[in-house]
């Protein structure tokens, strides 16, 4: 008989104003080493990062014997499907000494994914730690060893855009700000269930 595990899913787009990183899940002081270099948890660094595709997106504590869900089908998005969210969610659910899916579980929704980078430009005062860019596709896994080993490699943060009076970069720049207002156009008409909370989910 399959062992009757509760699952948790995180909860994606409680709808909010300002865009923060919100969670209560704390990790255990054998994980400090996860934090960023502004002490800044796992669990921190992934709400921001899915806080981008989303208003704002809540990594509520796992409860015991849960672990954190991929996305689903429906709401499968970018800041989600990608091998960076996916190696924080995991370190996140280690930290707590709760376990983690696999990267392919994690990202079996995912219409296309992101391997080894975020697909996001990163938000101001966020710190991506190196080892969240660390290989997962070999093993199909997290690798928390491998993790722990690369612990102070360089961190990814906000590139500010560059510089320039010439002419193309101020085509582009307008382009992208083109994008960026049709993305914030998308991103304000969250679909109703996008705007509820908490997922509980029993899959057996
Ligand atoms: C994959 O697993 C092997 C055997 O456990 C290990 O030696 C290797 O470092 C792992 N690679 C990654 C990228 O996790
Ligand atoms: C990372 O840096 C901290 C603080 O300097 C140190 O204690 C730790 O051993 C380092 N970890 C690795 C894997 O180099």
């Amino acid at each position: 008989m399959v062992t009757r595990s509760l699952l948790m899913v995180v909860a994606f787009g409680s709808f909010c104003i300002i865009r923060a990183q919100t969670t209560d899940a704390s990790c255990l002081p054998f994980y400090q080493w996860m934090a960023n270099s502004h002490k800044k948890s796992p669990c921190e660094v992934a709400s921001a990062l899915l806080g981008i595709c989303a208003d704002s997106y809540n990594v509520a504590a796992l409860p015991p014997n849960t672990h954190y869900l991929g996305p689903t089908l429906k709401l499968a998005n970018p800041c989600q499907c990608n091998t960076v969210a996916y190696s924080l969610m995991s370190a996140c659910g280690s930290c707590q000494g709760r376990t983690f899916d696999s990267w392919s579980t994690w990202s079996a929704n995912c219409a296309s994914v992101s391997v080894n980078s975020f697909p996001e430009p990163i938000p101001t005062s966020v710190y991506v730690p190196g080892w969240a860019y660390l290989d997962v596709k070999t093993n199909d896994t997290f690798n928390e060893l491998l993790a722990k080993q690369n612990a102070n490699t360089t961190e990814s943060t906000f590139i500010p855009p560059p510089t320039s009076t010439s002419t193309k970069p101020t085509i582009l720049l307008l382009l992208s700000k083109t994008l960026q207002i049709r993305r914030v156009t998308r991103a304000q008409m969250p679909s109703s269930e996008a705007l509820s909370g908490v997922w509980w989910d029993y899959p057996y």
